[in-house]
């Protein structure tokens, strides 16, 4: 650092940044070595340099090292250490190199190693979801719209929508990834740099499949977070639902589930209480990570290139995301797994009221009867049914034929099985095409666990 540059607490990056080192440290050894081979340095000021290098990656991991709020951020403390260590040589080591493509490639590396860790997160969740889905094959739940009962479905059958939602979530980071794994080393500060660099043994050695094409660009490109972000805020966002259904279905109310012990808590003054913490905490999280999708695209948008010290600012949202995120996801893996189904009371409500008035329109369009006047004729039925107190199963045929002469004796044939199974269509509910959904999930996880 420079004596005009001088650090205060309000330019320091050094209390969050940190974090950064081990991708900072691999990028250095990269630079150096290849400075060397280039003949930039000589070979014996980059062996001194990787060897300063290491040993101060081995005091960050042992907490020795002696870090300095002054020196302002991560790249300007490991530099200053490397003087102390081997002298003037470690001046050379930002040869050829910049703070703008230095961080960018740190950042990039990080964002790497974090999608590669959210990816591993999200395929436990879907794994937790599955095995509870195959663990309660029959069990029949009411499906609902507008939170209003609608039409019965298999408890796996709904489960598996999650499962869906999370694959998606996986395949938008996966393709991220792609256009993260560029390397901007070699850009300089924004124009290149004069010297004989070979940046594609930079990138083969940091493990990126392409480097950048354009230096300008490269040290001001934060796309690849805007993607993290908002792959992020998607996947909080669906996970922001399932806490929504398992906090309604553990409650009173509905008694569907009853989440473990683990993830819930008492209240310190009604003891009947069962909070579902984790649940409504995972809600409540999802919107500091939107906040952060916000955040970056605001802070990039009246950006003039090249780099600009506002992009110093895309640390602390994007590493709380990446946490939340993580921490969620590993939550939810567990209250999943854990749960246990009140399959006497998700069998009641699925039998519940008027639940089968679909299947009897349907019925009416079987014997011949368009859809939109069986749909009204039922709507009747139902209406009469409930000012009678009558459930369907209780009407008379008589009162039945009073709606329609289409109605006959087998109509008491409806039921929530034959309901649920004559949904057999794929992506339906019956149970044969569940069956074989619950194959195809198993299918697409084992194929992302091998690859
Ligand atoms: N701490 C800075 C950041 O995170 C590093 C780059 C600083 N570059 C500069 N020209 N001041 O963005």
């Amino acid at each position: 650092m420079t004596s005009e540059s001088k650090a205060s607490s309000y330019t320091a990056s050094i209390s969050y940044d940190r974090r950064l080192y081990r991708q900072d440290i691999a990028g250095s050894v990269a630079h150096a070595r290849m400075l060397g081979k280039q003949g930039i340095i000589s070979e014996k000021e980059a062996e001194s340099i990787v060897t300063g290098l290491i040993s101060i990656r081995q005091e960050i991991e042992d907490g020795s090292f002696p870090w300095r709020e002054e020196l302002e951020d991560l790249h300007m403390n490991i530099e200053a250490r490397l003087f102390e260590k081997i002298g003037d040589v470690a001046g050379k080591l930002h040869t050829a190199r910049s703070r703008n493509d230095q961080v960018a490639t740190d950042m990039r590396l990080y964002c790497k190693e974090a999608t590669q860790g959210i990816l591993e997160g999200i395929k436990a969740l879907q794994a937790a979801i599955l095995a509870t889905a195959e663990a309660h094959k029959g069990v029949v739940i009411p499906g609902y719209t507008h939170l209003q009962r609608a039409q019965p479905v298999l408890l796996s059958h709904h489960l598996l929508a999650y499962f869906h939602m999370l694959q998606r979530d996986r395949e938008r980071f996966r393709d991220g990834l792609a256009r993260t794994d560029v390397l901007p080393l070699g850009s300089g500060a924004l124009a290149g740099v004069p010297y004989p660099i070979d940046r594609e043994s930079v990138a083969r050695e940091l493990g990126f499949s392409r480097i950048s094409q354009n230096s300008m660009d490269a040290v001001s490109d934060r796309d690849f977070l805007v993607e993290h972000h908002a792959a992020s805020a998607i996947c909080m966002m669906h996970l922001s639902r399932l806490a929504e259904e398992l906090v309604l279905w553990s409650s009173q109310e509905f008694d569907f589930i009853r989440l473990d012990d683990a993830y819930t808590t008492g209240s310190s003054i009604m003891p009947q209480k069962r909070n579902p913490d984790f649940a409504e905490l995972a809600r409540g999280k999802t919107g500091r990570v939107y906040g952060h999708l916000v955040g970056i695209l605001t802070l990039l948008k009246g950006l003039p290139l090249t780099y600009n010290r506002d992009l110093q600012e895309d640390k602390e949202g994007f590493f709380d995301t990446v946490d939340t995120l993580h921490s969620t996801l590993e939550a939810f893996a567990g209250m999943v797994s854990t749960l246990r189904v009140n399959t006497q009371r998700t069998s009641q409500a699925a039998g519940d009221g008027y639940i089968l008035a679909t299947d009897l329109a349907d019925y009416l369009v079987r014997k011949g009867e368009p859809f939109r006047s069986a749909h009204r004729i039922v709507s009747e039925l139902v209406r009469s049914a409930e000012s009678d107190g009558k459930g369907f199963q209780q009407l008379s045929l008589q009162e039945y034929r009073h709606f329609s002469p289409r109605f006959q004796e087998d109509v008491y044939a409806i039921n929530v099985d034959s309901s649920i199974a004559s949904r057999d269509v794929p992506g339906g509910t019956a149970p044969r095409r569940v069956e074989e959904a619950l194959r195809e999930a198993r299918r697409l996880l084992e194929e992302a666990l091998g690859g």
